[in-house]
């Protein structure tokens, strides 16, 4: 199969099958207070992942690039909403377009729409140093995502056997690289385990990209006739694994996404512990469907419900939001009772 195809097979089954609703967040009620002692022109949406500044919690999620026309022409898109929403943006993993230079315009039209925006490079962590410099290069890219997704690649019949090494490869990529590196799962979520590897390492920024929205596990199966069905429920829902991510070190900046759809998810990943969201399937879904323009005013009605609830809540900053009180129950309360967490 060639490349191209299986980036249009991946974007056409991500729509088909859509997003579970299984990533935790109705597990997740917030105590109404009737004094929260705020106006809505005191909330302010900035955040920082690590070294960067976001002018919101919101940002694209990875997705696409590599292939053909099709795949252009979404970045493209993506790249204009990102700059009209002024939002940051990931590509899709570039591997493909540092062995095929033929491929680099599908990941390069982001920069060119967006001159002056916050992009993110993404590679797997089978990259090397130089890799990774070269997918940085390629973009102007403000930082880069390293991906894991051994679950994905295991569904795979093409895909890898052998992740021997990855952490270390990890290491040498954020003591060279230039900008901020942040890894990410692509909708399996990561544990404390993993977060606290990470920092062991030098990592300053995860995105636990948790179970329950965007299924790889499926995707995957759908276009393999079904034989792996058993990683179809594999991994961590995204609410449990915020807290897991934040509670494993205080230094590592926790990105929460998998799942995302709107303004109620995202309030509730900051006020587990995120200080950013990042969305992919229901970006992709909403830009198909509707048009650019369409997510454009979607990510900025976002923006605006974020604000209304904050002044319910009465938190003025999303550092007061991460510390709201709220009530845990269901599968995340039962699953942070087993793991001994607070
Ligand atoms: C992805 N995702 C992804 N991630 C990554 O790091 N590199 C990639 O190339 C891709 N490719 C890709 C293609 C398509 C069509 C989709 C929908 C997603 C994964 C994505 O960034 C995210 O981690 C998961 O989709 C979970 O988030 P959502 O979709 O539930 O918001």
């Amino acid at each position: 199969m060639t490349r191209a195809k299986r980036k249009s097979e991946h974007i056409q089954h991500a729509l088909k099958i859509g997003q579970s609703r299984l990533a935790g967040f109705d597990d997740i009620t917030f105590i109404h207070q009737s004094l929260p002692d705020c106006s809505i022109e005191q909330v302010q949406l900035r955040t920082k992942i690590g070294e960067l500044t976001l002018s919101s919690p919101i940002f694209i999620n990875a997705m696409t690039g590599g292939g053909g026309e099709a795949t252009l022409q979404i970045n493209r898109k993506l790249a204009i909403v990102a700059r009209e929403a002024n939002v940051p943006i990931a590509v899709g993993s570039q591997m493909s377009a540092l062995k095929d230079p033929s491929e680099e315009r599908t990941f390069k039209i982001v920069r060119e729409e967006n001159r002056n925006g916050l992009i993110f490079a993404n590679l797997g962590s089978e990259a090397s140093v130089e890799q990774a410099k070269a997918a940085v290069d390629m973009l102007e890219a403000n930082a880069l995502q390293i991906h894991l997704n051994t679950i994905q690649e295991l569904t795979m019949p093409e895909g890898d056997r052998n992740f021997v090494g990855a952490l270390r490869r990890i290491e040498s990529i954020v003591n060279d690289l230039e900008v901020p590196v942040i890894v990410k799962e692509v909708g399996f979520g990561m544990g404390r385990e993993t977060v606290e590897k990470l920092q062991s390492v030098g990592v300053s920024a995860v995105d636990v990209g948790g179970f329950g929205g965007t299924n790889f596990a499926k995707i995957e199966n759908e276009r393999r006739s079904k034989l792996l069905t058993f990683f179809n429920d594999w991994g961590i829902p995204t609410a449990i694994s915020i807290i897991e991510a934040a509670e494993a070190s205080r230094e590592v900046s926790v990105i929460g996404s998998g799942g995302i759809q709107n303004s109620l998810d995202i309030i509730k990943a900051i006020s587990l512990g995120a200080s950013a969201t990042g969305l992919a399937g229901q970006i992709l879904k909403i830009l198909v469907n509707d048009g650019y323009e369409a997510l454009i005013e979607e990510i900025e009605e976002m923006k605006k419900e974020l604000q209304i609830m904050m002044t319910a809540l009465g938190a003025k900053t999303l550092l007061e939001l991460q510390h709201v009180p709220l009530l845990i129950s269901g599968q995340t309360h039962h699953w942070l009772t087993e793991r001994g967490i607070d």
